[in-house]
């Protein structure tokens, strides 16, 4: 297979005159067209002759396995786009999915952005809290969700006034629908041959991830329809998916990776992709791509490391051969996991580097370009990125500088604002840059190599925490006086949580409370944000102003220099 012909050919050629209409054209696209995602996924391809080419292979963790078409795909979604148009569910409304990687999932996605309303993926570990903070904010009219979900949903409905459905997508004759609730069930549905799409423009809301910052609660990153132009060259670029080519994501589409090339990028190119719902088990993995003879795998550095931790003699008992591309986002990779991923598969993992808001890839390690294990690779065709002083946000000239990561904003998939917050959108950008927030170096070659992040969002399994929402859910345990939430290193995640807490007069500390506080913050957030460490202090370092420093109990975990201290109340 090693002489199979990649999509890009030679990247360098690929620079010189650049044009995102390329990515049009293909798509039969022009300025001024309808576009809208739902139709390209499904509607396009069975246009194309792609009818009865499967589209998903789902497989259940029992092990049950459901196979459809692009054109089950596609009367399927025009089902739920017709379903949620007679509910009166108007375009531009939000409508939230949150549910396990059910078929559901994917295909609901579509439904809603074919009847032109916006996709709200939520990842469905989130707790009520969370939940709740999203959907309040997003002002979401709807909510796909499952029978195992519905609790949390039911908990937070009296404070959600603007939520006018809750559509349960595996109800059965044993279900009590409460308030508000319906049944919908996708597989009796009666096929719908025929549905026009709405028909969205490229700057129509699409999907509206919701993302952690430094402060504030989550910001819900706004894409539109046109984004589906980046999504498709990169997933051709990028991931080299090929006519024939057996992919796997096992991203979450409660997240962006999950969407943007677990449901857009693939299925725009009219590829076969596998969708595994269970969690991770190294031997499951293996076994999987050998039942599915994967081709293209899209995965991620804390599963990588997991895997490592395995071993290569497992790695051995099952036959990865059709395994021929390698790609992995959210998170430094290691140089020892593209080293180790050599040894184990015969193949390197291409780091790729972007985030929500920029909602496709933007700098990465190319099929057939020199990989430097470590690096993040090189900025797209089309992306100009590089990194800026932290005091000017002038571009550095000097290789081997460490800077802020910066794109010149313009290209097809960035996010057009943040939901109801064009402040916190607008201070992204500095001397016309958008800043990433996060710091790398550019080395003589022209490699990003990514050094950490800028801000103190906590990057745990390339998962996105925000410290604030994490602080202040701590703030509503009845023992919690004050509370600081931190990254600390960890060997398999990069990092996980780790809260400071001062307690409240008549509160004592004790394991017992210890595991109290950190199951209120799994139950009200989710498993990744809960602390796996709790220190209890007297009092937290402040600024004179009142301010906790975050910064400098993350130093100290991480054992770092401290910094400047002269402005601490009480250090
Ligand atoms: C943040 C974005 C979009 C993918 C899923 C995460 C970090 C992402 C890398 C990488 C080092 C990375 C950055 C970025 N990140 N990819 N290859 N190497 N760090 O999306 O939740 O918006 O997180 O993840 O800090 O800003 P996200």
């Amino acid at each position: 297979m090693s002489e199979r012909k990649s999509n890009i050919g030679s990247y360098e050629q690929r620079l010189p005159n650049f044009d995102w209409s390329l990515a049009e054209q293909e798509l039969g696209y022009k300025k001024g067209d309808k576009i809208n995602i739902g139709w390209y996924l499904s509607d396009r391809n069975c246009q194309k002759g792609l009818g009865m080419k499967l589209a998903l292979i789902h497989e259940d963790h029992l092990g049950n396995v459901r196979r459809y078409t692009f054109n089950d795909m596609r009367v399927m979604t025009n089902a739920i786009a017709l379903y949620l148009q007679k509910l009166g569910v108007q375009p531009g409304e939000r409508v939230c999915i949150f549910m396990d990687r059910a078929p559901e999932l994917y295909f609901t996605f579509q439904g809603i952005l074919k009847m032109g309303a916006v996709a709200q993926p939520l990842f469905s570990a989130f707790g009520d809290e969370s939940l709740f903070t999203r959907l309040d904010n997003a002002k979401t009219t709807a909510i796909f969700t499952q029978k195992k979900h519905v609790a949390k949903v039911r908990k937070i409905l009296g404070t959600l006034p603007a939520l006018r459905h809750i559509i349960i997508v595996d109800a059965d004759e044993s279900t009590t629908l409460k308030d508000r609730e319906l049944a919908y069930n996708m597989e009796k549905q009666p096929r719908v041959e025929q549905f026009d799409a709405y028909p969205s423009t490229a700057e129509t809301p699409s999907v509206l991830h919701y993302t952690s910052g430094t402060t504030g609660q989550p910001k819900g990153a706004q894409h539109v329809h046109y984004s589906i132009i980046s999504q498709y060259l990169t997933t051709k670029w990028v991931l080299d998916l090929q006519p024939d080519d057996i992919y796997w994501c096992n991203a979450d589409p409660g997240w962006v990776t999950g969407t943007s090339y677990g449901i857009i990028g693939p299925w725009v190119a009219g590829i076969t992709q596998v969708v595994l719902d269970a969690g991770f088990s190294a031997e499951r993995w293996y076994q999987f791509i050998e039942k599915h003879k994967i081709t293209v795998w899209y995965s991620a550095p804390t599963a990588i490391r997991l895997l490592m931790r395995e071993g290569t003699d497992i790695v051995r008992k099952y036959n990865l051969k059709s395994l021929r591309h390698l790609a992995s986002v959210g998170e430094p990779l290691n140089a020892e996991a593209v080293i180790w991923s050599k040894e184990a598969f015969g193949l390197f993992f291409h780091d790729s580097y972007w985030q929500t808001e920029t909602g496709s890839i933007v700098i990465t390690n190319y099929p057939g370009m020199t990989i430097k294990p470590g690096s993040m690779g090189k900025p797209f065709p089309g992306i100009t990125a590089t990194v800026l002083d932290t005091k000017t946000f002038e571009p550095i000239q000097k290789s081997g500088t460490v800077g802020l990561i910066a794109l010149k904003p313009g290209w097809p998939s960035m996010f057009r604002t943040y939901w109801n917050n064009q402040a916190v959108y607008d201070s992204k950008f500095k001397n016309g840059w958008y800043l990433c927030g996060d710091r790398a170096s550019i080395d003589p070659d022209g490699y990003f190599w990514f050094v950490g992040r800028d801000d103190d969002v906590i990057n745990t399994g390339g998962h996105l925490v925000g410290p604030f929402e994490i602080e202040s859910a701590l703030l509503e345990h009845p023992a919690v006086a004050e509370s600081a939430a931190v990254g600390k290193p960890d060997p398999v995640n990069m990092e996980v949580v780790k809260a400071f807490v001062a307690l409240k007069p008549g509160f004592e500390p004790s394991d017992d409370l210890d595991l109290e506080i950190m199951n209120f913050i799994r139950k009200k957030l989710s498993p990744l944000a809960m602390p796996q460490e709790i220190e209890f202090v007297k009092s937290l370092p402040k600024t004179r102003s009142g301010k906790i420093m975050r910064r400098m109990l993350r130093a100290k975990e991480w054992g770092e220099e401290i910094g400047d201290t002269s402005t601490l109340e009480n250090d």
